[in-house]
């Protein structure tokens, strides 16, 4: 079924420069990536996030959080765009600044052609020294052990954002920007429950712009927001691409 939208919001579109996009893991479903949060199915329905998903749960047991990341990287790895991750590659040739702000950490976005892309909670792909030596490009994956900095010898993480721990300075704070001077802010495939993402859309709309969120399922954020699509971003996405361009 093709989804319906308002004409005023089609209308906003065409003549909108400036729109940001938020998205979570609900947008690489459709991929066959597992989200966090859906009850039965999400990976905190079978894991704790403080065993796995903190700079503590290294520390104690880091061949655990280093394997649950390899086998994560290796799903990433083996999935493949959606129709949604397509639609806003293609969406972003339409406007003048179109800032796409992801949390998820799975590259399907890159991999789609999005260009202007930040991604606030880092990338599995990229793996970097758990002190100071930043990202390694090569290293050696020995049987049954963390790998290890080529130079300074510290065990190896993937380089993404843990609980607790900061956000990369230059991805937020574009996205903050983005955010309070978009005219129209999508909110996508996400629970809204992980701060400081989930305030970007709150920002936005204090700022003016018309927020419009698509989930499978209501969110804190749904009864805050111009305009609610229900269904499946790798259906919804492409019918508004196709709305905008008619
Ligand atoms: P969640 O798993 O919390 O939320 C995914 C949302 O997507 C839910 O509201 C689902 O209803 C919705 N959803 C599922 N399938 C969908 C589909 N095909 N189309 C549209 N919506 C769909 O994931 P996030 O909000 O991304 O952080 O989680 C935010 C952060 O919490 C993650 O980045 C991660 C996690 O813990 C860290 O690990 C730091």
């Amino acid at each position: 079924m093709t989804t319906k939208f308002p004409l005023e919001l089609i209308a906003l579109l065409r003549v909108s420069s400036r729109v940001a996009v938020l998205t979570g893991a609900g947008v690489s479903q459709e991929s066959g990536l597992r989200t966090f949060r859906d009850a039965q199915v999400g990976i905190w329905a079978q894991y704790r996030p403080e065993d796995l998903a903190t700079p503590e749960a290294f520390e104690r047991t880091p061949r655990l959080v280093w394997d649950f990341y390899a086998t994560r990287r290796e799903g990433a790895g083996g999935a493949e765009p959606n129709p949604g991750h397509f639609a806003l590659a293609e969406m972003e040739k339409h406007f003048a600044k179109f800032t796409l702000i992801t949390q998820n950490i799975d590259g399907l976005h890159a991999r789609a052609g999005s260009q202007n892309l930040l991604e606030l909670h880092g990338n599995l792909r990229r793996i970097r020294c758990s002190r100071t030596c930043g990202v390694v490009d090569e290293w050696e994956q020995l049987p049954d052990v963390v790998p290890t900095c080529p130079r300074c010898g510290a065990m190896l993480r993937p380089d993404v954002v843990w609980f607790g721990e900061n956000l990369p300075q230059y991805e937020l704070e574009t996205a903050i920007h983005a955010a309070n001077t978009c005219q129209i802010f999508f909110s996508i495939g996400t629970s809204g429950l992980v701060q400081p993402a989930a305030s970007l859309p709150v920002w936005a709309k204090q700022n003016g712009a018309v927020v419009v969120e698509i989930n499978y399922d209501p969110t804190p954020l749904s009864n805050h927001v111009d305009y609610v699509f229900r269904g499946k971003s790798g259906e919804i996405l492409p019918d508004l691409l196709k709305a905008l361009i008619a």
